[in-house]
């Protein structure tokens, strides 16, 4: 078996915990690193390229029972939370009808954003939808969240990481980039994550 299927620390730990994926320590570490939510905690939060669902089922899990939380994919989910104050829409975020979906489910105090293209190997290809990915949940973010709220963003490495950050810059309080371990070593993958959101409906002295 080559290194890459063989069954590692985090997708067993996964199994065993009933996650679907072993993403979702990735998220976890995040989540505690930057202090974004509390167990408990009674937050709105958008997960974005949700599929097959273990971020969702995490966050559900911490907040037990308290909070909202949508989920956003193409694809469906392999969970099935019976939870009232959970809502699955099912389409692309790069659609029209679906943002104006999610707009009025929100706002949200947490956007988070595992979203990822399927690749065609095409190294051009792959790069371009990315990128066009990632500017659709950093746009979305900024339409559908609260004053003060937190953003978390997949992107993978390149030359976008500095512009992307200074554009963060411009909206929340502090931004940084952060590698969880859980991320497998040869991947290329990091995340974004931003605090504090100025939202351009409020003034600086944080008034109407
Ligand atoms: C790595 S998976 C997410 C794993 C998930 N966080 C979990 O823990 O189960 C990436 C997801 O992004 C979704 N995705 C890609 N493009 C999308 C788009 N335009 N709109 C919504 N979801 C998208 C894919 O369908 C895929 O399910």
């Amino acid at each position: 078996m080559a290194g890459y299927e063989r069954p590692d620390h985090w997708t067993q730990k996964a199994k065993k915990e009933g996650y679907p994926a072993r993403s979702v320590y990735k998220l976890e570490e995040i989540v505690r690193k930057f202090a974004l939510m509390k167990r408990g905690a009674s937050l709105s939060v958008l997960d974005v390229g949700a599929a097959p669902g273990s971020w969702s089922l995490w966050l559900l899990r911490t907040m037990q029972g308290t909070g909202r939380l949508v989920a956003v994919d193409i694809q469906d989910l392999g969970i099935h939370p019976e939870a009232p104050s959970f809502t699955f829409v099912k389409g692309s975020i790069l659609d029209d009808s679906i943002r104006t979906r999610l707009r009025e489910l929100g706002p949200y105090q947490m956007v988070v954003s595992d979203a990822a293209p399927a690749t065609t190997g095409n190294r051009l290809v792959d790069q371009a939808r990315s990128e066009e990915l990632v500017e659709a949940v950093l746009h979305l973010a900024l339409e559908v969240l609260a004053p003060g709220g937190a953003l978390v963003m997949k992107i993978f490495q390149g030359g976008e990481e500095k512009r992307l950050l200074a554009e963060l810059r411009q909206h929340f309080a502090q931004a940084r980039g952060f590698k969880p371990e859980a991320c497998r070593a040869e991947s290329f993958e990091t995340y974004l994550v931003a605090t504090g959101f100025r939202s351009p409906l409020v003034g600086s002295d944080g008034q109407d």
